[in-house]
């Protein structure tokens, strides 16, 4: 009896204070983009006072009923917030920038007299995705030494950086020794490129090709997930090496130079 008194007292007291049902942050958007991010509370008994919404503590928005108008926005770096598609329960904000990403919180405030407040929070990363698909590019004075092919691929500025793969009929090159790793290269406005090189054992014709992937920095490293979802932009250049001695060698770079152009020329036109 007592336990059935206490449960209703509880379900009574709960019901009448506020209290945030649910704040919902995209994830993840892409540059350019609106972001929509939603604030749902009951107020239980009580007056609503404010509305506020923080990105990393900083206020941009409040919704205050009493004053009018009840809207006011606060400029931020990287966030500028739609007045007319705002209001107590929803924030939008217009196109993202690599800067708006951040925590973003949410805080309902009561009247008096109960004065009663609750906040809830989510992330949201902002990415770009690549204009150009990966270029392959030869080297000569490296093609002229061995008797291996060098390749080099470059990914169009992104960020977070393209993750790049190469493949060699259709198998994933996982072999160190025939992989070169490159530090990122830094563009302006945080964007970035990454290369990697790849030695083609020379003598039989093989089709080789170069992925780049660009995913949300909380996404890497679970490509399963990345593969069949459309949160992954993925690129590819590819090219025919038809290498067989080492004097064919250079004419076979500008052969596969100009495949190439050709080849992500109309991937381009397929994406
Ligand atoms: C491969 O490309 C990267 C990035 O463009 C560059 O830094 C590097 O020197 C290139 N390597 C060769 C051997 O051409």
């Amino acid at each position: 009896m007592y336990f059935f008194f206490a449960v209703l007292s509880l379900l009574v007291r709960e019901s009448l204070l506020l209290r945030i049902v649910r704040v919902s942050v995209p994830s993840y958007r892409v540059r350019g983009q609106q972001a929509q991010f939603d604030c749902d509370y009951e107020l239980g008994g009580d007056r609503l006072y404010s509305v506020k919404w923080y990105r990393d503590n900083e206020e941009f928005y409040r919704y205050m009923p009493k004053y009018d108008p009840p809207q006011h926005a606060y400029k931020i770096d990287g966030v500028k917030v739609d007045l007319s598609k705002s209001n107590d329960r929803r924030v939008v904000l217009h196109q993202v920038t690599l800067k708006s990403s951040g925590l973003y919180r949410c805080e309902v405030s009561a009247e008096a007299p109960s004065f009663e407040s609750a906040a809830g929070e989510g992330r949201m990363e902002v990415i770009y995705l690549p204009r150009e698909g990966p270029r392959i590019t030869g080297n000569e004075q490296e093609n002229k030494k061995e008797d291996f092919l060098f390749l080099n691929c470059t990914s169009g500025r992104s960020y977070p950086a393209a993750v790049l793969s190469w493949d060699i009929d259709g198998e994933k090159v996982t072999d160190k020794n025939l992989l070169v790793e490159y530090p990122l290269i830094q563009h302006s406005h945080g964007l970035l490129s990454a290369a990697l090189g790849l030695r083609v054992p020379t003598g039989r014709t093989m089709q080789v090709r170069c992925t780049a992937r660009v995913a949300p920095a909380w996404r890497e490293g679970s490509e399963a997930v990345v593969g069949n979802s459309q949160l992954a932009d993925s690129k590819e250049a590819m090219l025919l090496v038809r290498s067989s001695g080492e004097a064919s060698t250079l004419s076979i770079m500008l052969l596969t130079l100009s495949f190439l152009q050709l080849l992500s020329s109309l991937i381009q036109s397929e994406t």
